[in-house]
């Protein structure tokens, strides 16, 4: 028989805004190899496991078909709408348009409104699904703080409509926040930044904090079914590091859990993604039991290495120099 985690279980996060949501989401990107019935039904086996939080997006591809799961769980009576916390993304196709892409999901995912509405990266730039590293859109233009916030500006306005409840932002750099924070009149309850245990961005983690911005972390796992694009020979595969191994082997489970608790005792919420009931259901458990030492904890801290994942190169505009234009690693915001 299945696995139900009792929900009293499962640690919660405070917003800056009192509300509370669970430690741990489930990720819905099926990564270019999953199929969206594949990603519906583990979101079916997943909600009645004892998920209560979806990070979904219009560029996913499976918006509708994770919207007649949720419609059946409503109507079957596992769960009601103001139980899950329903989170999506307006892609970058979208920026001038956010409110019609925030109804098409809603209407999508069969759910009257969005929780936390994200803005997926923040930049207009837009590739198509599938396509491979080398693509490029001549249309690409680099990020300014104007762009951003006529985007942001409509997602305020879906507050003030009742359509979303929060805004989330995404793949942000410090100088990114910081030209923008000052900016908004209500400000965003999380940021989505790539988080795993060889690609920390403490600097970052720390300034969201800071902010009391909530840090949810994708690629918990270091995502190891990632589409062949995001795939280079330098990644590090951070479940397969020595002191994952040897923690996991502490513990009795897998490295995946062990990156999972790390995450959580560290203040990020991470959403991982998996089809497996056996995989999803452990991932969501172990929130609930056995956690970390101080001293394991410290040890996850040594294997940070900058293994930056997602390099995003599909989003370079004309008269970029390479990917790492889109990290503002040198402290400033390259336009
Ligand atoms: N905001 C953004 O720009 C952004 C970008 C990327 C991702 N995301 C979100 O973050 C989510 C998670 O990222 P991700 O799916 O790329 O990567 P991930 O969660 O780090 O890795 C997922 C893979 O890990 C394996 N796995 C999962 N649980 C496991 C377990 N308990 N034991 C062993 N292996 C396990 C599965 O591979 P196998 O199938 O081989 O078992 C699964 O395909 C996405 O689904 C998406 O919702 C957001």
């Amino acid at each position: 028989m299945a696995t139900i985690i009792n929900q009293a279980d499962v640690p919660k996060i405070k917003l800056y805004n009192g509300v509370e949501i669970p430690c741990v989401g489930m990720g819905t990107f099926g990564s270019d190899r999953f199929t969206p019935d594949q990603v519906s039904n583990a979101v079916a086996g997943a909600i009645r496991c004892g998920y209560r939080m979806f990070d979904c997006a219009a560029c996913y591809g499976n918006e509708d078909q994770i919207g007649e799961v949720f419609k059946a769980a409503f109507d079957e009576g596992v769960v009601k709408r103001e139980d899950l916390v329903i989170m999506t993304k307006v892609w970058n196709d979208m920026h001038e348009r956010v409110e019609e892409s925030c109804r098409k999901s809603i209407a999508d995912l069969q759910c009257d409104y969005i929780d936390v509405f994200f803005i997926h990266w923040p930049f207009p730039n837009y590739h198509a699904p599938g396509c491979d590293v080398d693509s490029r859109n001549p249309d690409s233009k680099p990020f300014t703080a104007e762009r951003f916030m006529n985007t942001y500006r409509q997602c305020e306005e879906l507050v003030e409509k009742g359509l979303i409840k929060y805004i989330g932002i995404s793949n942000m750099t410090i100088p990114k926040l910081e030209a923008v924070l000052p900016m908004m009149k209500i400000m965003p309850v999380a940021c989505e930044s790539e988080l795993h245990p060889c690609f920390q961005q403490q600097e970052l983690f720390d300034y969201l904090v800071a902010h009391k911005i909530q840090p949810i972390g994708f690629m918990p796992l270091g995502s190891p079914q990632r589409p062949e694009r995001d795939m280079m020979p330098e990644d590090v595969a951070d479940l397969q590091t020595e002191v994952m191994q040897e923690i996991a082997k502490a513990h009795g489970v897998h490295p995946a859990l062990i990156a999972l608790k790390w995450a959580h005792q560290r203040g990020q919420i991470p959403i991982p993604f998996s089809i497996h009931e056996m995989e999803y259901t452990s991932n969501l458990k172990c929130m609930t039991e056995d956690p970390l030492t101080q001293e394991e904890m410290d040890k996850i801290v040594t294997l940070e290495c900058n293994n930056r994942l997602v390099k995003g190169q599909v989003f370079l505009w004309p008269g970029a120099n390479d990917w790492h234009d889109l990290w503002d690693e040198d402290g400033f915001i390259v336009e």
